[in-house]
């Protein structure tokens, strides 16, 4: 009969796991929560730092096998959970109330995909149980409402301004519900600013683990007022295949880096097309091109996007794909680069706490 096992013990072996992407051990990050210890049994919950966690897996084995390797461990109980950190912009950046990381969906060119990608990453992150907002900052063109399946002209423009509306678990605001449709929106720059700020700043997102951040195309007033106003942890970019899309995306990264907005890396959108009757892909917009524009300009590359009906569909009729589909190769795309978005602000926040 070993000795009883006792909670030094346990701590001890958990020393030797390491966070998969923070690379320190799961003791010192306080990961490990509820410990309990009952003669041959340990259980304890995994305080993961993003419900979408790219290696849950694996890393819940490898817990579960540092316990089983105690001597007088029989039985190992990981439940998991996951706490977000706060991101810490600059100091000269006023953090929005309740938000703990604001992620921006950006290109230079108009038609590439940001909405498309904005609205599969928020519903994403919401499916694996994060608390996700959503904002349209396209004041000149917002799709989100109708991408998020809102009915034509939807208002909310309530007592009090404009407030959030869960769809798909996802907590929305658009410039779009305080207009009705079809109206031009023709904004001065200051007015621009002005807008902006108050969706940041004056709408009650109640506490959110991502906002996700959906700008209009280019370098225009709305994203750099975004850009200043708000404490981004991170910018995607999201970029076609061809040359001129990404050179457009250069154009973009160079505009957060003169903004000091670190960016996560680049998406390949419309990167291929598999024909459903033949199987054959093909490349329409060649393919490959934003992976090699990442390298050169020493981002990380995020992921690629097929070109497919279902995706364009379920746009138009008001569900995104991972929503109406998740089992198809667009939405296992999306969900692979939700997490891996969730996973830089995991690193991005602790690196912040630790420096
Ligand atoms: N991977 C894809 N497969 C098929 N259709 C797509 C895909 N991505 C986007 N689309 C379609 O392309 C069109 C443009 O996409 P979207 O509105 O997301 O681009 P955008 O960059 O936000 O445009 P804008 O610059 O006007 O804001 C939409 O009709 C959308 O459904
Ligand atoms: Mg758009």
């Amino acid at each position: 009969m070993p000795d009883s096992v006792t909670e030094s013990v346990v701590v001890t072996a958990l020393r030797g796991v390491e966070d998969p992407e923070l690379h320190r051990d799961i003791i010192s990050l306080n990961m490990v929560r509820d410990l309990k210890i009952q003669g041959e049994s340990v259980s304890m919950t995994l305080m993961l730092t993003t419900h979408a966690c790219p290696l849950t897996g694996p890393f819940k084995e490898a817990v579960e096998t540092a316990l089983l390797a105690i001597p007088g461990v029989a039985q190992a109980n990981v439940a998991l959970d996951a706490e977000v950190r706060q991101h810490r912009g600059g100091s000269d950046r006023k953090p929005v109330e309740g938000v703990k990381n604001i992620i921006a969906v950006a290109s230079n060119k108009g038609g590439v995909g940001k909405s498309t990608v904005a609205t599969n990453l928020a519903v994403a992150l919401a499916q694996r149980g994060a608390k996700v907002g959503l904002l349209d900052a396209d004041i000149t063109g917002p799709n989100i409402p109708t991408m998020m399946g809102f009915d034509a002209g939807f208002q909310t423009k309530e007592e009090g301004g404009l407030h959030p509306q869960e769809k798909y678990g996802v907590r929305v605001v658009s410039i779009g519900f305080a207009l009705p449709k079809g109206t031009p929106v023709v904004w001065r720059g200051p007015m621009i600013g002005t807008a902006v700020r108050d969706f940041l700043h004056n709408i009650d997102w109640g506490e959110l683990d991502y906002l996700i951040v959906d700008l209009p195309p280019g370098t225009s007033d709305a994203s750099m007022s975004m850009v200043q106003e708000a404490p981004i942890a991170g910018a995607v970019i999201v970029s076609t295949p061809q040359t001129v899309a990404l050179e457009d995306a250069t154009k973009a990264v160079a505009m957060f880096d003169r903004l000091q907005v670190p960016v996560f890396g680049v998406i390949e959108n419309m990167s291929y097309f598999v024909a459903p009757d033949t199987g054959n892909r093909y490349e329409i917009f060649g393919h490959g091109g934003a992976k090699i524009a990442a390298e050169e300009l020493g981002l990380e590359f995020l992921g690629e996007i097929p070109l497919d009906m279902e995706t364009r569909a379920a746009g138009d009729a008001g569900a995104p794909v991972i929503q109406s589909a998740p089992g198809a190769p667009a939405s296992l795309a999306f969900m692979a680069i939700a997490e891996k978005i969730a996973a830089r602000c995991s690193v991005q926040s602790y690196m912040q706490e630790s420096a």
